[in-house]
């Protein structure tokens, strides 16, 4: 059944174009927009992206609350009604998310819900928020959990080796260090983390535990160093990508992106926004080929002359080029450096059909 399109959350959504350089926003990209402890990047364009307006009755998702600085922006972006559904794999940001609910005008309208995006059209639908209007992501981890050294993210403080979004889930990276053979390590870290001196440092890990299992950041971080030698003019500390690397498979982050931005549109609403800010290219080519792919009509091998596969366009390419935050940003806060953000809209169905077996 053709669902139509609704009314757009954002005073200008009926004259922005269809593809935008976002420029501009709302709301500012500052710190004193966020609970201390994290600055939210890219700020202003994300919650630009997603098109909120005061009094529109919108419903957003924000899979990855943190310091709830994109949540805040949104909430006070779409005053008096609009509602926050926000989710975090992190126990600790959804307390904080609670207490974000005592501000005075926002306790009805945020929703925390400690989840993994990757199910987020699950807890968007139990909670009764569907379609939604726009949903965010800003992957990776927040200045909370790597200032923490009992996460065990940072490689300069000594903390038990966990890594861990949510604690309470899977198995800290502690066991990947000590069971996994020299090999699979090496190319666990050479794949999610781009380590050039991979085979070294496993082999380094492999001899080194065999003293001892690796259990704390800093012992991990000495072995890596020693691995990789004293060189010079590394612009990054030695550890930085093996910890990288062992951070996203403990989290099977890869995994999650992929299922969250399925679920994504399925519970869009026609005209919705999906906004992606991602941190490094692993991610960024997940929301890259996801949003080409959905944007295409027909998806069969250039050898075939004629489409067999029925793909249908379920959403339409928002910003051309990846969106990266300005000088002033980077300078302000050198973890936005990295930072790309992507957006699209979700079609509707009319479009769908409409465009069915189109080449393109
Ligand atoms: C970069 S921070 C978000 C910061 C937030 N936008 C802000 O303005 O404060 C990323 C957050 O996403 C959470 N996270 C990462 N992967 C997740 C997943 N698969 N499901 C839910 N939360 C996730 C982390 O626990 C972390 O709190």
């Amino acid at each position: 059944m053709h669902t139509p399109l609704h009314e757009p959350c954002a005073s200008w959504g009926a004259t922005l174009p269809r593809i935008v350089t976002i420029v501009s926003a709302p709301v500012a990209n500052t710190p004193s927009s966020s609970a201390p402890g994290h600055r939210p990047v890219l700020l202003a364009e994300a919650v630009a992206a997603l098109q909120p307006r005061p009094g529109g009755r919108c419903k957003y998702l924000d899979g990855t609350f943190g310091g709830g600085g994109h949540t805040r922006a949104l909430l006070e972006a779409s005053a008096p009604d609009g509602i926050v559904l926000a989710l975090d794999a992190d126990p600790a940001a959804i307390d904080r998310a609670f207490a974000l609910r005592r501000d005075p005008g926002i306790a009805e309208r945020l929703i925390p819900v400690h989840a993994n995006f990757a199910d987020l059209a699950i807890v968007a639908r139990e909670r009764g928020v569907v379609p939604l209007d726009g949903i965010l992501l800003d992957l990776g981890l927040s200045s909370f959990q790597l200032d923490q050294p009992e996460r065990g993210f940072a490689f300069r403080h000594e903390g038990p080796l966990d890594m861990r979004f949510d604690p309470g889930q899977g198995a800290p990276a502690s066991d990947l260090v000590n069971t996994l053979p020299e090999r699979e390590l090496a190319d666990l870290i050479w794949r999610y983390g781009g380590e050039p001196g991979s085979r070294r440092i496993a082999r380094a890990i492999a001899r080194e535990r065999e003293q001892a299992p690796i259990v704390t950041t800093t012992r991990l971080a000495a072995v890596v160093a020693g691995a990789l030698g004293g060189r010079r003019g590394r612009e990054i500390h030695p550890a930085t990508r093996t910890f990288q690397a062992l951070r996203i498979v403990t989290n099977e982050e890869l995994t999650a992106l992929e299922a969250a931005l399925s679920g994504a549109l399925d519970v869009l609403s026609p005209g919705g926004r999906l906004a992606v800010i991602a941190f490094h290219s692993l991610e960024d080519r997940i929301v890259k080929r996801f949003i080409e792919r959905e944007s295409a009509g027909c998806i069969c091998p250039p050898e075939i002359p004629v489409c067999v596969c029925g793909h249908r366009p379920r959403l339409q390419k928002i910003t051309r080029r990846a969106v990266r935050p300005d000088a002033t940003e980077s300078d302000a806060n050198p973890r936005a450096r990295s930072a790309i953000l992507r957006v699209a809209e979700r079609l509707t169905d009319e479009t769908d059909g409409s465009t069915t077996g189109a080449r393109r």
